[in-house]
């Protein structure tokens, strides 16, 4: 991989999602302009207020405040919905994009990238990454514009009264910075360790529940508990050491408040000030000056960290996005019928560090032919058949069909030309009609599925269900059994009807009597089509034009079933141990 991107350019392509949206950007920074100048307006106002209309009983004042308070509130009630709901709308425009850039970029992503991630990751990174990235932006944007704006006009009103108390602030101020920053440290320390051991939790919890038959049948109930009550209890006493620390936070912060305006409290009264010496409102507007400084200086400070952890989860967004599609560079588009399947010498492995998992495979077939592939577990059969529909890259040979090179096929054609059953039965929750009509886009008719999956028996049982064709599945098809799994899977693979059929060990989980009607079905069907076949059960494929015994990633033998039990080799064993 390249070297780590630096921060500032992905804080650059981040602005780029919020550069369609400036108009509305430009509304919320106004907002916090104004909302910043309602601050300082609203502690200014104090000195006429105290002086005018208090100790004078000036007219004007004692009209002229209470307006000005009003129209003041007015106007900061507008800038901060302006400044809160334009940027929350900028934020969310730009969660939306990163979401779906994301998303549809996890469906260009080849499967060997699937193999390697863990789901819950992948899934976070669209859920909680793209919010925390756009949340921390917003936020550190909306504390560097207003905060800084609130700062710098409280400023300069306390200098405007004194610049001597002014100073004898900028003295204490800095110094109570530094503490209030030692406990936020502490306290974003004990925030991430709640986070953690919240994942600790669910973690526990959830493979208690996705393993509770493997609990119940091994008994594992107590070491379920036991391994709850540590992480239950990790996860009780980091909450009260934040809660401790948030405790002690507030009377300690305001001990600290007290104390610097004792000070400056006693330097006002004192001598030093000389002739500056200030009004009763003057100084009161000095104090509240003050004291509105303290929120937006917290904030200012913790800046940085918000930055920075917005930074993090864009980086990992980033090199999402960053990552090698499938590669599709192919232009042609395959003309049916298939003439011809040719694998030669093939070798693949998984992955460079990996020893390959097939050897040099050569096979070449014909329009309408039925293979079967044959041997024991792990010899390399699905592997080989994922090339086709180039579910995995081969290292090193050539496949093609109809003497093209399947890479020089856009992967669209290519696929459309194959339906695929494999092996693990994968079905959405969804109604069986919609499990089977997949990627159809709707257009299929109901007598067309319903012919379907009288070819793959799976008609009559799905009539028994209660709602028919719209029975609901559940999760991965939970609520069906697994030979009830693999016929649904069947019926939507005819119903793709495409010239290529590819089946892996299709009826591995149905009975033999079941098997055999299946069979039949499929027999049919088969008919006028080319068809590779990975057979767990030898008696099924007797009757396929051809059988390719596979061991250790390499063709050992290949011919029919009567040519090969005659040769008395490979086949013939693999014959008698199922047989015997
Ligand atoms: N997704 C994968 N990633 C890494 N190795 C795999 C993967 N799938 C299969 N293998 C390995 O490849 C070899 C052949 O597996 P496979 O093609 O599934 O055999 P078969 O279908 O004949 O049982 C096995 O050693 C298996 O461990
Ligand atoms: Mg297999």
């Amino acid at each position: 991989m390249t070297t780590a991107p630096r921060a500032s350019d992905t804080y650059r392509r981040l602005l780029a999602y919020v550069r369609p949206h400036w108009v509305r950007f430009g509304y919320a920074v106004l907002g916090m302009v104004g909302f910043a100048l309602t601050d300082t307006a609203f502690a200014a106002l104090l000195q006429p207020m105290l002086d005018g209309g208090f100790a004078q009983k000036d007219q004007t004042a004692v009209w002229f405040v209470p307006v000005a308070i009003i129209v003041l509130f007015i106007v900061r009630g507008a800038a901060g919905y302006a400044s809160t709901y334009y940027m929350a709308w900028v934020g969310w425009a730009v969660i939306k994009q990163l979401r779906s850039e994301v998303f549809n970029k996890y469906l260009t992503l080849p499967t060997s990238f699937y193999d390697e991630a863990s789901s819950g990751e992948l899934i976070s990174r669209i859920t909680f990454n793209s919010q925390k990235v756009a949340n921390a932006a917003s936020t550190s944007l909306t504390v560097f514009v207003r905060d800084t704006l609130t700062s710098i006009g409280l400023l300069a009103l306390m200098f405007w009264h004194s610049w001597q108390l002014s100073l004898c602030f900028l003295i204490i101020g800095p110094i109570i910075g530094l503490i209030v920053g030692r406990v936020s440290k502490q306290f974003r320390k004990a925030s991430r360790n709640i986070q953690n051991s919240m994942g600790d939790v669910s973690h526990v919890i959830q493979e208690a529940i996705d393993g509770s038959r493997v609990v119940k049948i091994f008994g594992g109930q107590d070491n379920e508990i036991e391994r709850f009550e540590l992480v239950n209890e990790s996860n009780r006493r980091f909450n009260m050491r934040e809660t401790k620390i948030r405790a002690l936070n507030v009377p300690l912060i305001q001990l600290l408040v007290a104390i610097a305006l004792a000070i400056i409290v006693y330097v006002a009264s004192g001598p030093m000030l000389g002739d500056d010496s200030l009004s009763p409102g003057q100084f009161m507007s000095f104090i509240g000056a003050m004291l509105l400084l303290f929120a937006p200086m917290r904030r200012l400070t913790t800046l940085n960290s918000q930055i920075q952890q917005g930074i993090a989860a864009g980086e990992s967004l980033f090199s999402t996005l960053d990552l090698e599609s499938e590669i599709d560079t192919g232009t042609e588009v395959i003309t049916h019928p298939v003439s011809s399947i040719e694998y030669q010498g093939v070798t693949m492995a998984y992955r460079p560090d990996k020893p390959a998992v097939l050897n040099g495979v050569s096979i070449s077939i014909r329009s309408g032919e039925t293979i079967a592939l044959v041997g024991e577990s792990g010899s390399g059969k699905t592997s080989l058949i994922s090339l086709l529909p180039r579910m995995y890259e081969f290292d090193s040979g050539s496949i093609s069909i109809n003497g093209t090179p399947i890479q020089d096929y856009t992967l669209a054609s290519l696929r459309d030309t194959i339906s695929y059953v494999s092996q693990d039965v994968v079905l959405f929750n969804d109604t069986i009609m919609n499990n089977i009509a997949y990627g159809t886009g709707d257009s299929v008719s109901q007598e067309t599925v319903e012919a379907a999956c009288v070819a793959a028996h799976a008609h009559d049982f799905i009539l028994g269900l209660d709602k028919g064709y719209e029975t609901l599945v559940g999760e991965n098809g939970i609520m069906l059994s697994g030979g009830q799994r693999q016929r649904v899977a069947i019926a939507r693979a005819l119903l793709k009807n495409a010239p290529i059929l590819i089946l892996d060990e299709a009826t591995s989980a149905l009975d033999n009597e079941s098997e055999r009607k299946v069979q039949q079905g499929l027999d049919t069907l088969m008919q006028g089509r080319t068809t590779l076949v990975v057979a767990h059960r030898l008696s099924t494929i007797e009757n396929a034009d051809r059988i390719i015994v596979m061991k250790e990633g390499k063709v050992v033998e290949q011919g029919s079933h009567s040519e090969l039990i005659a040769k008395n080799a490979h086949y013939s064993k693999l014959h008698q141990l199922q047989f015997s």
